[in-house]
C-alpha cells in the first residue's frame, strides 16, 4: 500500500515530502499546463526533491513516436523516470518494447478490464484506472478496481494497479479495499487524509486539560 502525489506543482510535493509518505509523483500533460511551468524544469524539480518514482507522460501518434519520446525521458531521467503511456494499441506497442529493454511503463487511461489485461501482458509495471472519471460517467471507478485486482490475483499478474483520478479521501480507502496497490492523490486529498473533527475535538479537550 502506497500513496502518490498527482501533481506538477513542485512547492506542493516540497511541502508534503517530509511527512515520509509519499513513495512517488504522477504528472500529466494538464497538470504541467496548470502549473505553467516548462515540463523539463519541472520534472528536473521534482527530481531534485529525492521524489525516485515520477510518473512522465509522453506523447505520439504512432509507437514509434512513443518509444523515442520514452527514450528521451529515461536518458534524461534514468531510474527515476517512469514512463506514461496511453492505453491504445500504439502505447501498448510502445510499453512492450520499453519494458523489454527494462524501462518502467506506467498505462493510463484504463477504463475496462480488458484494457487491464493487454497493460499485463505488454509487460506495464503500472496501469493507472481512472477511477473519478468513471463515475463522472456514470460507471463505478471503484468496481473497475475491484474487478481488476480479482483478475489479476487470479492469474498471478505482477503489474500495479496504481488507482488515479481520485477525488476524495472515501475512494482512497475503498480503493485499497477492493485491490489497489497505490493511490495517485491530489495534495488537497493527502491533506483531508488525516483530518477528522473528533480528533480536532479531542485534541482541543486534552490540550485544555493539559494546561489546567
Ligand atoms: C494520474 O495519473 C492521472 O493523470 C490523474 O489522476 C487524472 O485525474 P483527473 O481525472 O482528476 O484529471
Amino acid at each position: 500500500m502506497k500513496l502518490f502525489l498527482d501533481t506538477a506543482i513542485v512547492s506542493d510535493i516540497e511541502d508534503r515530502k517530509p511527512t515520509g509518505l509519499i513513495a512517488g509523483v504522477t504528472t500529466n500533460p494538464t497538470l504541467i499546463k496548470q502549473s505553467g511551468r516548462d515540463p523539463w524544469k519541472v520534472y528536473r524539480d521534482i527530481i531534485e526533491l529525492g521524489i525516485d518514482d515520477l510518473s512522465i507522460e509522453v506523447m505520439g501518434e504512432s509507437s514509434s513516436d512513443l518509444i523515442s519520446n520514452g527514450l528521451n525521458v529515461n536518458e534524461n531521467y534514468g531510474n527515476v523516470a517512469t514512463v506514461k503511456l496511453p492505453c491504445t494499441v500504439e502505447g501498448l506497442k510502445a510499453c512492450k518494447h520499453l519494458t523489454t529493454i527494462g524501462i518502467r511503463c506506467n498505462m493510463t487511461l484504463v477504463f475496462s478490464v480488458s484494457q487491464a489485461i493487454l497493460c499485463a501482458l505488454a509487460g506495464a509495471t503500472y496501469i493507472s484506472p481512472f477511477i473519478g472519471r468513471m463515475d463522472d460517467n456514470s460507471l463505478s471507478g471503484l468496481s473497475l478496481i475491484a474487478d481488476i485486482s480479482k483478475v489479476y490475483k487470479k492469474q498471478f499478474i505482477n503489474t500495479i494497479i496504481l488507482a488515479a483520478s481520485v477525488r476524495d479521501v472515501q475512494s482512497v480507502g475503498k480503493a485499497f479495499e477492493l485491490g489497489a496497490d497505490i493511490c495517485t492523490i491530489p495534495p488537497k486529498v493527502f491533506d483531508n487524509m488525516a483530518k477528522h473533527v473528533l480528533t480536532d475535538k479531542g485534541l482541543e479537550q486534552f490540550n485544555r486539560d493539559f494546561l489546567e
